[in-house]
């Protein structure tokens, strides 16, 4: 396995503790009348070294940990060196000196206002049109965002389209709600709307989840002609566009069509977005932007009447963040840094397997998609690129229907340029095996 996936997912608490006590046994400590070992006054010193393998699986606090010798080029998660612990703890400083508890009562049900007038000024400028806090609704991410909207726009058995491929955990997510998941084609711009009305003929989907700028995985921007003829169709059909747009403001070239944020007005639209991608991933913060009939239903929701507002005590540190320009700073660094992470992956793969495998140059967001010569499956070199301590993910997990499976997707912004341009080379050597 490339990524270990968190000690108590793989291995249970009580498996892990059991092996604990038992080297506990065979070195020697107490044993107590359960016959269990009973820790004497070198335990504690002595855990730290002979015990702390076990003891981290335990105590692992982050969703992956990569050993040291392995290159994943699958995590879609920002870089360690990116991750803003000084604007945080100076977000933290500055508000929690304040004498207002409010960030730490229950909030109100569409989120802190003062944090959404911030977050709507943020927007304005950087989607270039006017953005209302009365069209925000914090949520705790994208991802929470997305099953909430399952929750209460959806009943099991509705017809979901989706991209062909597709961001594969909302894929997910759309399973946990029993949805009928319906793959539309797409091309190099994105959605196919030729292939969409055609799908249309024979399904009466409820939603249609896309990821029209800077896409997971394939890392296409949807044309602003498609977005508007894709509105008029949600409006013909009656169907809700759930536009998971976390991407939009990682853009390394030039500017993108407006975001799908522009078309809520019409009411066909939900558009989702999140920190996790310009800010930290671990802040568990972002919003859906909505028409107002909409943000009804959202915060009328049983979810929020029970527990208040999502996430108001970190809504309250990253205001501060956006009132002082210190989101601005990182979005800066944030895009510098991953324009050159994108370019030493375009480098790295013309120079090792230009010949070998089809890809394009994506414009912004996190990964390459690459096409594999016919012959080659994607998740059959996943498992061969483990021996070469290099990890990715196989194309079939963002297929609607179990395709892709000589495609994959590689992500890079989770390491330096120098990392990616080995970790490119890994790749070339598992292939040359093929
Ligand atoms: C397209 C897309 N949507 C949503 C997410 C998750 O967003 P969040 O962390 O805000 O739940 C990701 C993360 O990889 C993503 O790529």
């Amino acid at each position: 396995m490339i990524v270990v996936p968190g000690g108590p997912k793989g291995r249970t608490l009580r498996d892990v503790l059991w092996r604990i006590l038992g080297l506990a046994r065979n070195d020697g400590f107490g044993h107590n009348a359960w016959g269990h070992p009973s820790a004497g006054p070198r335990l504690d010193s002595q855990l730290c070294s002979r015990y702390e393998p076990y003891m981290s699986e335990l105590l692992q606090t982050t969703q992956s940990e990569v050993p040291p010798d392995v290159i994943d080029l699958g995590l879609g998660h920002p870089g360690w060196d990116l991750l803003p612990l000084e604007i945080m703890r100076r977000a933290a400083e500055t508000r929690l000196q304040q004498p207002d508890a409010s960030l730490l009562q229950y909030g109100l049900e569409q989120g802190d206002g003062y944090f959404r007038r911030a977050l709507a000024a943020f927007l304005t400028r950087f989607y270039d049109l006017p953005v209302s806090m009365d069209t925000l609704f914090v949520s705790a991410g994208a991802s929470l965002a997305l099953d909430l909207i399952c929750t209460l726009y959806t009943r099991p058995g509705d017809v979901v389209f989706v991209e062909e491929p597709s961001y594969f955990l909302a894929l997910r997510i759309f399973a946990d709600h029993h949805l009928q998941i319906v793959a539309v084609p797409t091309d190099a711009d994105g959605l196919d709307l030729d292939a969409l009305e055609e799908a249309l003929a024979t399904h009466r989907p409820t939603l249609l989840y896309t990821v029209p700028t800077h896409q997971n995985p394939a890392g296409f921007t949807l044309p602003l002609e498609r977005r508007q003829r894709l509105v008029e169709l949600a409006q013909r059909h009656n169907f809700l566009i759930v536009a998971d747009e976390v991407y939009h403001l990682l853009s390394y070239a030039a500017a993108p069509p407006p975001p799908m944020a522009a078309f809520t007005n019409t009411g066909a639209v939900l558009s989702l977005g999140s920190f996790s991608k310009i800010l930290a991933p671990g802040l568990r913060l972002g919003w859906v932007q909505a028409a107002p009939a909409h943000m009804k239903r959202l915060y009328s929701s049983g979810l929020l009447d029970s527990g208040g507002g999502l996430n108001p005590f970190t809504s309250g540190l990253v205001r501060v963040a956006l009132e002082e320009g210190w989101q601005e700073e990182h979005l800066a660094q944030l895009r510098k840094t991953y324009h050159a992470r994108m370019d030493a992956m375009h480098q790295a793969l013309e120079h090792e397997l230009g010949n070998r495998v089809a890809f394009s140059t994506p414009e912004g967001g996190y990964f390459f998609w690459l096409r594999l010569p016919s012959h080659l499956d994607g998740e059959t070199l996943q498992q061969q690129a483990a021996a070469h301590k290099l990890g990715f993910r196989a194309g079939v997990h963002f297929s609607g229907h179990g395709g892709l499976t000589n495609y994959i997707r590689l992500s890079f912004a989770y390491y330096d340029a120098s990392t990616i341009a080995e970790g490119i080379a890994r790749l070339r050597q598992v292939i040359d095996k093929c």
